[in-house]
């Protein structure tokens, strides 16, 4: 992890549950073995993940054909395990998602018990609804990974929730809000003074959790897109003038939608604008228009990995997600409730 990476403490303390787990051995629950694989898309994310469970990553070989195409082979036996595949669906997304399914028909044919997909970024989730004669490419996505062999999913702030349900295999969509919660408590803004703001009508359910965490004013930014990848403000609601406001989304791709959210806060006379996203993808020019933007911090997470000029942003700040993983991995197979890990 990078300097501007730290880990957060609420999900620290699940040592138990680590011994627990490593104490399932193969000869007493043949079917509840556990291992770890993960593709190229998030590797330090994945040794994170391992790290906090105390369970080694397992081997596998994902390299590619001299055309292009990918090549991959298990290395060890995943005979009666359940297998926890780490891969993010990001960067290249194509090559991600064809790792992520390769290794999961790899696995089943090799005779592993179950493989739970864990895709702390789900990509192609931006097209999720039918408007004229577009794909829903994220119920695509989902028929791919089902009919690989997917047995259940664990991700982490879906572009929009209702994607659970375009799977018929359970789903787990945790959040980062609680991370950010913790890590925006250490700084004590006055509560008096704080705003947490929704950059668009869809984030306003993310946007109150965090707000009633917080016990501060909400406010919503209305914004338009008139042709992919562009966004423009169109309103705003909620008194902004001289308090301190947090933007909260799920994701930064341009910083179209960020960018634009700060300068109409500010020309509402917001004194200082922080935003918390939870996948940090900087597509285009985002790191250079988040430098230039008078947006005083950027809390991201690692779901992604994070660009090296990204990284170089003295108002960049990386939460991890690891240890909330590793606890829904640990808590996934050892059949207790997911519930805890999000907010009452
Ligand atoms: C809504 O569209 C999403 O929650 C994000 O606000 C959006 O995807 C961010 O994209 P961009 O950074 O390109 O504006």
């Amino acid at each position: 992890m990078s300097d501007n990476t730290s880990s957060n403490l609420i999900f620290d303390d699940f040592s138990e549950d680590v011994t627990a787990l490593k104490s399932l051995s193969p000869e007493h629950t043949p079917n509840h073995r556990v291992k770890l694989f993960h593709g190229n898309s998030n590797p330090a994310l994945a040794k994170a993940i391992s790290d906090s469970l105390k369970l080694p990553l397992g081997k596998a070989m994902v390299t590619t054909f001299a055309n292009g195409e990918i090549r991959e082979e298990i290395k060890e036996s995943v005979r009666g395990a359940r297998v926890f595949v780490i891969q993010p669906t990001c960067g290249r997304v194509n090559d991600s998602l064809m790792e992520l399914l390769i290794m999961t028909d790899a696995l089943k044919r090799a005779s592993a018990y179950q493989v739970c997909a864990v895709i702390p970024y789900y990509g192609y989730a931006k097209q999720e609804k039918r408007l004229g004669r577009e794909p829903i490419t994220a119920k695509l996505v989902a028929n791919l990974l089902t009919t690989a062999g997917v047995d259940r999913v664990i991700t982490c702030d879906l572009h929009a929730a209702a994607i659970q349900g375009f799977f018929d295999i359970p789903v787990d969509n945790l959040s980062a809000i609680p991370i950010f919660l913790e890590y925006i408590k250490s700084k004590n803004i006055n509560r008096e003074d704080l705003v947490v703001v929704s950059p668009d009508a869809g984030g306003v359910t993310r946007a109150t959790k965090l707000a009633e965490q917080l016990g501060a004013k909400l406010a919503i930014i209305f914004k338009r897109r008139p042709e992919p990848d562009k966004s423009t403000v169109i309103d705003l609601v909620g008194k902004v003038a001289n308090k301190t406001c947090i933007i909260v989304d799920d994701m930064i791709s341009t910083g179209g939608t960020l960018i634009e959210g700060v300068k109409a806060l500010k020309r509402h006379g917001a004194k200082t604008v922080y935003a918390a996203v939870t996948h940090a993808l900087f597509a285009s020019s985002a790191v250079k228009l988040i430098n230039k933007s008078a947006l005083e911090e950027l809390i991201v997470t690692d779901t992604i990995p994070i660009s090296e000029e990204a990284k170089k942003m003295k108002k960049l700040k990386i939460l991890s997600v690891a240890n909330l993983f590793a606890q829904a991995i640990v808590r996934t197979q050892l059949y207790k409730p997911i519930s805890p890990l999000f907010l009452k």
